[in-house]
């Protein structure tokens, strides 16, 4: 087992979690993780020094660590959530033990890279979770399967195990339509106000309309994409000519056509 289990309580394992890099995602995590419960006893690296605070301040089992190893002495789960850019000069510095599990958030770098650059631990996850973790409304997928790292996640949304590698660039491709997803909103609701509708009354519209539509998308619906969108156009209605507009254009086989830029990027992050 590659955790110390330092306690059980009404059946959950307690763990010692590490965070190396405590920005974004890192904090989302902690907000998932303590919305859920408050056992685990959770190091930060110290930087962002206000991130970091805030955690420590509203969440009793989160501590804020003097340096990057003083995180690692006090984890036996660690994630890596600096970003690429800087990630070799910050991992490479540090000494893992042998019972660390590394769990890298990090976008661009392979599993063979990581476990060159945290041995000797002995456990490397490769994990994509999106901001929405915080709202335990997160899909995680991961490689390879560990089930430390489906029992964290799990409870954040939903945890995907993953077989490979190539599975892996695909989900991470797939998040990088998130930004995109909220212009997609921005457009609607922006077309409105220039016709003469007031910002405060297009903004909520358009939320409230994609939320209620999002209703139809989780596992639970069980819904196909493609039916959906045919069950949301009448045959010569408003809804298809839109539609029909916008493929043409090259909506739609632009976005494949993004993310494919995404993949290849990533692959050769990786190189
Ligand atoms: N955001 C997402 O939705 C998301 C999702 C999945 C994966 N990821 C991955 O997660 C990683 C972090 O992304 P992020 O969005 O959380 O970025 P971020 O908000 O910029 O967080 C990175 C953190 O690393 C800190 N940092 C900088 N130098 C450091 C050092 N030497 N030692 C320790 N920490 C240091 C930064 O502190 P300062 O602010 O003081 O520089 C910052 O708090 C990236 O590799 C990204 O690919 C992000």
């Amino acid at each position: 087992m590659d955790v110390v289990l330092i306690e059980w309580a009404q059946g959950m394992q307690i763990m010692r979690l590490g965070f190396i890099g405590t920005g974004a995602i890192a904090a989302a995590i902690i907000e998932g993780l303590c919305a859920v419960d408050r056992d685990h006893a959770i190091t930060l690296s110290p930087r962002n020094a206000d991130v970091a605070a805030d955690l420590a301040a509203r969440f009793s089992n989160v501590r804020v660590a003097a340096t990057n190893q003083a995180v690692l002495d006090a984890s036996d789960v660690v994630f890596l959530a600096v970003r690429p850019q800087i990630a070799d000069g910050v991992l490479r510095a540090l000494r893992f033990r042998p019972d660390h599990h590394a769990i890298s958030l990090i976008a661009a770098v392979s599993l063979d890279y990581l476990k060159e650059v945290t041995a000797p631990a002995s456990t490397v996850t490769r994990a994509v979770p999106i901001p929405t973790v915080a709202q335990r409304q997160g899909p995680t997928a991961f490689f390879p399967p560990h089930p430390t790292v489906k029992a964290l996640f799990e409870p954040l949304g939903t945890a995907i195990e993953l077989d490979n590698e190539s599975e892996f660039h695909a989900f991470t491709a797939g998040t990088a339509m998130m930004a995109s997803y909220f212009q997609f909103a921005e457009a609607i609701s922006s077309w409105m106000v220039a016709n003469g509708v007031a910002h405060e009354k297009a903004q909520p519209y358009v939320g409230q309309m994609l939320v209620g539509l999002g209703g139809n998308l989780g596992a639970a619906a069980g819904r196909e994409f493609a039916a959906l969108a045919a069950e949301y156009q009448t045959r010569g209605g408003l809804n298809e000519q839109v539609l029909n507009f916008l493929s043409a254009q090259g909506v739609f086989s632009n976005v494949s056509l993004a993310l494919d830029a995404i993949k290849e990027r990533l692959i050769r992050a990786q190189a």
